[in-house]
């Protein structure tokens, strides 16, 4: 991945391929933004003039290339828009950092190394624009020719090297921003990593595999539940889900500890590793992108290995629920009851409601070891997608505070999000005549009724939120700030979050 260094050294005697500056947008035209004033005066102080000349307007998302002046070891300026100029003081907003950063890292695809000049006031602003970068730079070529991108990227490998100027390389907390900014991102991309992985590469067995080297590596305990393991603890729902696949289902657990937690958090990710829908199969259209089913583990599984990287002091337990829902002989057919694991029984009416059914045996082993909090990240329904869009994830849960918490700790670290509620009179409608309860209920407000579903299998008196990632896990449109076309890796950012205000006791 692309390196992340900060540096004092001053912008013209920088041997780069391209200094990044930031030009925001004012009502009198392109302004140039802080950090870049050994440029703009080497172009004696007309930088704005020049960039407006060339059609700058100061735009999120903008990029303006102009030759660097003479003096200088880079031959480049990449200009990248950062939206309207802040009011007085206030400073440049994290996100627009995040953002600029991105873009312009994207933009600078096929180059060796890039110094960023872009407005930076603290700590926090350093390691906005590094992640920015990081997760700007991103690209899957795994699968093409010579490990390329030869249409998207015309065969170049994204930025190797991003050095932050304007830093303070020696102060602790910029040295811990960086640290956090580059353990989040790697995480953060490997999760993409996985959502981009086709299925026929990346199953329940295979995720497993993964799942267990990285634990390995950064020392948290994993434990592997094959279906031997899954039927002997009758967690009927993941082996319902599993059963019309050649590759079996698998429930993983992950166990980060730090002898210093005062608390402990269990995150719960869906991972379906491809949604056909099963018996109740998806028509041609629906199922293309149902490889990102999985997003939900992939984010839960980043934000645990993040969380050990950082040391965080709060135990984190993740839980990925995974199984390829697929239809065939063996498979679940809609009539069938399930018994779960927590005991309780769901007729499946729909087997393309799977999710449910793999987080509801997640969601009660997680419970049985009475966490503090369990929150569950899951690509559980188009409904959310119809009511959200497909950058913002729903919230539910059963705690309006915890609720709030995870809203405001998603806005924190750009992530959009909504709080969305669980109404009763919706229950009703999963009542079966059969069993205890049916896996669908009424077609409206079907993210919600989704959210009721769960509830119902979470632990006696455990606070608990559900985020429906739907529509923000999987970007089928071009990339946009520092999120680039198929996964996403949303959700990370909020869990680690999480992690980190409940460590430093900020949470309930
Ligand atoms: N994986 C899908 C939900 C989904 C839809 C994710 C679009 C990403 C993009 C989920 O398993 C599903 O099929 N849900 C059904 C539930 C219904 C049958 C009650 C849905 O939303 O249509
Ligand atoms: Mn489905
Ligand atoms: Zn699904």
């Amino acid at each position: 991945m692309t390196a992340l260094t900060l540096s004092t050294a001053a912008a013209p005697g920088l041997r780069a391929d391209a200094i990044v500056i930031g030009v925001a947008k004012s009502a009198k035209g392109p302004v140039v933004a802080p950090g870049a004033e050994a440029v703009d005066k080497a172009y004696d102080g007309k930088l704005a003039g020049v960039l407006e000349t060339l059609g700058a307007a100061g735009a999120e998302g903008e990029v303006t290339k102009l030759p660097a002046p003479s003096g200088f070891k880079a031959p480049l300026v990449l200009a990248v828009g950062l939206g309207p100029v802040p009011e007085k003081d206030t400073g440049y907003d994290t996100e627009a950092l995040r953002k600029a950063a991105g873009v312009a890292a994207r933009a600078l695809t096929g180059s060796k190394k890039a110094a960023f000049a872009l407005p930076l006031t603290d700590a926090a602003d350093a390691g906005a624009i590094g992640e920015g970068a990081l997760l700007g730079a991103y690209s899957f070529d795994a699968y093409k020719e010579n490990g390329k991108d030869p249409k998207a990227k015309n065969g170049k490998a994204p930025l190797a090297e991003v050095t932050l100027l304007g830093g303070k390389p020696r102060d602790k907390a910029y040295k811990a921003a960086i640290e956090r900014a580059v353990a989040v991102s790697e995480e953060l991309n490997r999760a993409r990593d996985l959502v981009n992985t086709p299925p026929n590469d990346l199953n329940p067995e295979s995720f497993a595999a993964i799942a267990q080297a990285a634990a390995k590596e950064h020392g948290i305990k994993v434990q592997v539940l094959d279906v031997k393991a899954l039927e002997k603890g009758g967690y009927g729902g993941i082996l319902g889900v599993g059963a019309g696949s050649a590759a079996g289902p698998r429930l993983v657990k992950l166990s980060y500890t730090s002898s210093k937690a005062k608390k402990h958090l269990a995150f719960v990710g869906k991972g379906i590793t491809y949604d056909s829908g099963g018996i109740s199969l998806k028509p041609a259209g629906h199922n293309e992108t149902m490889k990102c089913d999985m997003s939900g583990a992939a984010a839960v599984f980043a934000a645990v290995v993040a969380a050990a990287r950082l040391g965080l002091e709060v135990n984190v337990t993740g839980w990925l629920a995974l199984a390829e829902n697929m239809p065939s002989g063996s498979a679940t057919r809609p009539g069938d009851v399930l018994r779960m694991y927590s005991g309780k029984t769901v007729e499946v009416l729909n087997t393309d409601a799977e999710g449910r059914l793999v987080l509801a045996d997640a969601l009660w082993a997680a419970s049985q070891e009475k966490p503090d909090a369990i929150v569950d990240v899951a690509t559980l329904t188009g409904a959310m997608v119809l009511a959200l869009g497909n950058r913002t994830f729903g919230i539910m849960g059963n705690d309006d505070a915890f609720r709030t918490a995870l809203h405001e700790a998603a806005e924190e670290v750009g992530e959009p999000a909504w709080p969305m509620p669980m109404p009763e009179h919706l229950r009703k409608g999963m009542d079966s005549p059969t069993a205890d309860i049916a896996n669908m209920g009424e077609r409206m407000g079907g993210g919600l009724v989704a959210g009721l579903f769960l509830r119902e299998f979470v632990g006696e008196g455990i606070t608990w939120a559900h985020l429906d990632i739907a529509g923000p896990a999987f970007n089928e449109g071009g990339p946009f700030g520092y999120t680039p076309k198929g996964g996403t890796g949303s959700a990370v950012r909020t869990l680690v979050r999480l992690a980190e205000l409940t460590a430093a006791g900020d949470l309930g």
